[in-house]
């Protein structure tokens, strides 16, 4: 559903941002426009298994659009599974230029192909024109692996095709997250494309928000990652919402059950449960008061049962964001 105001994506996290995840948010804070799923990476042979294209079914999305993403070098399989997802009712497929985990990037996928136009030129060529019938491409890259002029070379090759989207993450793969976003070279390089842009990187306020559109007037689309993580109250807050400081807590709290309880029916074991909501926390705690407290005592419990009473006593006292802008909440 459009939404008044600024386009908002949810940037795919491995791990992280999965159906469950995605319509956990969409029940209880909303504020989204889409999301694009976490990357699929393209197996070797032409059988897909199910399980793959799970988080994609129709069924598992009915709260907010997803665009399906692919890891891939090779035209042949990435093609391979762009029909699998245009089966199952996928208009559009996201490309993942950007992965700068160096396991992934020596092997010459993610963030290893931006030195190199000319394969992703024919890449592009090859895909596009063998996409099913109605499906898009869309790319989210980096600005290079080693240096931000890396893009310059793609710009053209990227202007060539009908793409539907460039996301841009300012940074470069070498940089991984550290450093700071090049908003000099975004905005070099999105009055050179062609295409509709999305700029993706270090939102976690909206107060961030602000400051970065008023340095890219000509942009109206965001994607954020990890700072609705840490704060899923922030596309909301970005549209101007309010919620009573009271009734936070609680909002929370509804969140990070369904969370669990849809975790739980989808992993094997306590111990793994455990696993995914202290991977969790470590981005909830970000802005909370006491949050390393908190974290450091959740990464200590090893038993689901004294989670769940842990958990428990942290919601009973109430949570407190702790936004340098302070959220740039109202008071409703
Ligand atoms: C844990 C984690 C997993 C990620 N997984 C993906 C992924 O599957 N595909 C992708 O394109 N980017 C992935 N990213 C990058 C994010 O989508 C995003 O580009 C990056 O975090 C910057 O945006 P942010 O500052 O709003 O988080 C991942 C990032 C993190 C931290």
């Amino acid at each position: 559903m459009k939404q008044a105001g600024p386009i908002i994506f949810l940037a795919p996290l491995r791990g992280i941002t999965d159906c469950v995840f995605r319509n956990a948010h969409a029940r209880h804070f909303a504020g989204l426009d889409g999301a694009v799923a976490p990357f699929l990476s393209t197996v070797e042979g032409r059988r897909i298994k199910p399980t793959h294209l799970r988080d994609l079914l129709p069924e598992n999305n009915r709260l907010l659009p997803v665009t399906p993403q692919i890891l891939s070098k090779s035209a042949g399989r990435f093609l391979i599974l762009a029909d699998g997802l245009a089966q199952i009712g996928c208009r559009e497929v996201n490309w993942n230029l950007g992965c700068p985990f160096a396991r992934i990037v020596k092997k010459g996928r993610g963030a290893g192909l931006l030195p190199f136009p000319d394969k992703v030129d024919a890449f592009l060529e090859e895909v596009v024109s063998g996409l099913p019938a109605g499906m898009r491409i869309s790319v989210k890259t980096r600005l290079g692996r080693f240096t931000c002029r890396e893009i310059d070379e793609l710009v053209p090759v990227f202007n060539r095709y009908p793409l539907a989207g460039v996301i841009i993450h300012p940074r470069t793969a070498a940089q991984m997250y550290g450093g700071q976003v090049d908003l000099e070279a975004f905005e070099r390089t999105a009055a050179q494309l062609r295409h509709t842009v999305v700029y993706n990187g270090d939102i976690f306020t909206a107060g961030d928000l602000i400051r970065i559109s008023r340095r890219l007037p000509g942009i109206d689309r965001w994607m954020i990652g990890r700072g609705i993580i840490a704060d899923p109250f922030l596309p909301a807050r970005i549209r101007g919402r309010s919620f009573r400081k009271e009734r936070q807590t609680e909002r929370f709290r509804a969140f990070h059950d369904d969370l669990l309880k849809g975790y739980e029916s989808i992993l094997s074991g306590p111990g793994h449960l455990l696993n995914k909501m202290k991977g969790l926390w470590s981005y909830f705690s970000m802005w909370l008061a006491d949050g390393r407290k908190i974290l450091k005592r959740i990464h200590r419990l090893r038993r689901k049962e004294d989670y769940l009473e842990f958990v428990d006593s942290v919601f009973e006292r109430r949570l407190q964001w702790m936004m340098p802008d302070g959220g740039l909440e109202g008071s409703e």
